[in-house]
């Protein structure tokens, strides 16, 4: 079976830079239709331009992941300009670094919005979509390897990664029948802007210091002996998204150099 993703219709959300936007990149190499959506529209714009410069196919929109009705303008932009909607990886996620004790309500509902409700969301309307197309398709979600274990610094959110892998097994379980295959993978520690904390919301609040610190802790345990970089995820989204994981559901899949080994 190929691993083959040429002119299938993929979304990935989060892709105006880091994880996301490499995902996207390898997957246009490989002869995809690229969305490329994020809340930051345009550097997503920026990010489809410079595909389509190099030969891609590519468009860029901007999308709040959180909000129902802009996920459906995404899919439905996607629709009218690729014919359908093969495979949706909702990757768009936030994290904050910050003590167990010191994590408030706003901080809780800032991260499980995000990554929870979001890829709740993410998931409903995609199927919705490849279920009115006759079925069949490919739903990715990024969770994370505190989507695996719980990590003191990161406590909420690994409790948001934890409802990533659930939806996850859920939704495999939910719309097998309608050969929809949904998986999560899950990257150790990648160096992206992420842990530079430049997400609005989380900039103003002095924690730099102690994410880069995290990062080296974290960085300290990986048996490939490098932290991870974005292109590192790209191998493995090829795989989920193409018919080589056609009778691969349900699962969260470990990328992270060996680190929770
Ligand atoms: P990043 O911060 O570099 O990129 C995240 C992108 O998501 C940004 O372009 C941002 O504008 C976008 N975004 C944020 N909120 C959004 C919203 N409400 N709607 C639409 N787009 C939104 O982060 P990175 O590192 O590329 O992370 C991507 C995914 O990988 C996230 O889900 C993250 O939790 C996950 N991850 C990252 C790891 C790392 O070490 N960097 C490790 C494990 C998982």
């Amino acid at each position: 079976m190929s691993n083959s993703v040429k002119d299938r219709s993929i979304i990935v959300t989060g892709s105006a830079r880091g994880i996301g936007e490499a995902i996207a990149r390898g997957l246009a190499l490989e002869g995809a239709r690229l969305t490329i959506a994020d809340i930051n529209e345009a550097d997503a714009k920026g990010v489809a331009k410079s595909i389509a410069d190099g030969g891609g196919r590519a468009i860029g929109i901007g999308v709040d992941v959180t909000k129902r009705a802009s996920i459906k303008a995404m899919i439905a932009a996607t629709v009218s300009e690729f014919g359908r909607l093969d495979v949706m990886f909702n990757n768009a996620g936030i994290a904050q670094v910050r003590p167990f004790l010191d994590i408030t309500e706003d901080d809780w509902h800032r991260v499980m919005d995000v990554n929870g409700l979001g890829g709740l969301i993410g998931i409903q309307e995609a199927v919705r979509q490849m279920i009115a197309q006759g079925g069949g398709g490919k739903i990715i979600n990024t969770a994370s390897i505190a989507g695996r274990q719980g990590y003191e610094p990161l406590a909420h959110y690994s409790a948001s990664k934890f409802s990533v892998v659930a939806l996850t097994q859920a939704a495999a379980r939910a719309f097998g029948q309608h050969k929809i295959n949904v998986n999560a993978i899950c990257p150790g520690v990648v160096a992206t802007d992420m842990w530079k904390l430049i997400d609005k919301g989380f900039k103003d609040e002095g924690l730099t210091k102690r994410d880069n610190e995290a990062f080296e802790d974290f960085s300290a345990e990986i048996l490939l002996g490098r932290p991870s970089i974005a292109s590192d995820l790209i191998g493995i989204s090829q795989f989920l998204a193409s018919a080589g994981s056609d009778y691969v559901t349900g699962q969260s899949i470990v990328v992270d150099g060996g680190m929770m080994l």
